[in-house]
């Protein structure tokens, strides 16, 4: 595992924004796992800005994101759908075809679930994979619990996410309380890594990556894994 400390933000955002650019480049084909929060805000506006540099090129790279609140449809400015395509795919020359997310609005979500496990499968898994963290460990929407998911599957949010997420909604009761996320086993088959926290996060991070391996902490999984750089940042 690589862990870098950048100085603040800007600097963490610049450093996973190469990796990711590199990782484009070297395969332009490649398949992006996705994350959203307030984390890859940065990454994905300096990976915008390659783009617009003439540095990158998404034409061909297919996308797949980590998790979708359920009840909310893609064009919710609340859905992680509709973050995404404001962040980076309306941005880029990315086909929305080639943008994947779990449906949250689909009937059956056991259903969809599997859907969304098997066209990750299909897809031949991420090549690299962006992680944020939530302040309980969470990975995708993993939320602390006694085992540690192997796939896709709907997820009933814990009082501290509905909190901490309630800063992006009017009121904390339209915070959906449902969401569907890949599970740690679908996070894990990624080939490689990349988790960003900001500074707010420094004490889940380090029990997370130095404390022991349990699905209380759910990404303390990830020091099971043989490809992940963590970048952390001192302010901001
Ligand atoms: C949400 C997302 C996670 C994200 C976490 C942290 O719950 N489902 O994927 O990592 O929040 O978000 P932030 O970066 O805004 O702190």
């Amino acid at each position: 595992m690589r862990i870098i400390e950048t100085r603040n933000y800007e600097e963490m955002s610049t450093l996973a924004a190469e990796m990711i650019g590199a990782q484009v480049m070297l395969k332009p084909r490649c398949v992006l796992g996705l994350a959203t929060g307030s984390s890859p805000i940065g990454t994905y506006a300096k990976l915008v800005e390659a783009y617009r540099a003439g540095r990158l090129d998404f034409s061909q790279v297919r996308t797949v994101n980590l998790d979708e609140y359920c009840g909310l449809a893609g064009d919710n400015p609340q859905s992680y759908r509709y973050f995404m395509n404001h962040h980076l795919f309306s941005q880029v020359n990315i086909p929305q075809e080639n943008t994947y997310l779990p449906n949250g609005t689909a009937s059956d979500m056991e259903e969809e679930s599997r859907r969304y496990e098997d066209l990750v499968e299909e897809l031949g898994g991420a090549d690299l994979q962006l992680l944020g963290i939530g302040h309980n460990g969470h990975i995708g929407f993993n939320e602390p619990t006694d085992c540690f998911p192997a796939e896709v599957h709907p997820v009933a949010l814990t009082e501290s996410t509905i909190q901490a997420n309630s800063r992006l909604f009017d009121r904390i009761e339209d915070v959906p309380t449902q969401a569907i996320t890949m599970g740690i086993g679908t996070i894990m088959k990624a080939r490689r890594i990349l988790l960003i926290a900001g500074a707010d996060k420094k004490g889940i991070v380090e029990k997370a990556l130095t404390g022991k391996v349990t699905p209380l902490v759910p990404a303390s999984v990830l020091q099971l894994h043989r490809d992940v750089t963590v970048i952390t940042c001192k302010e901001g």
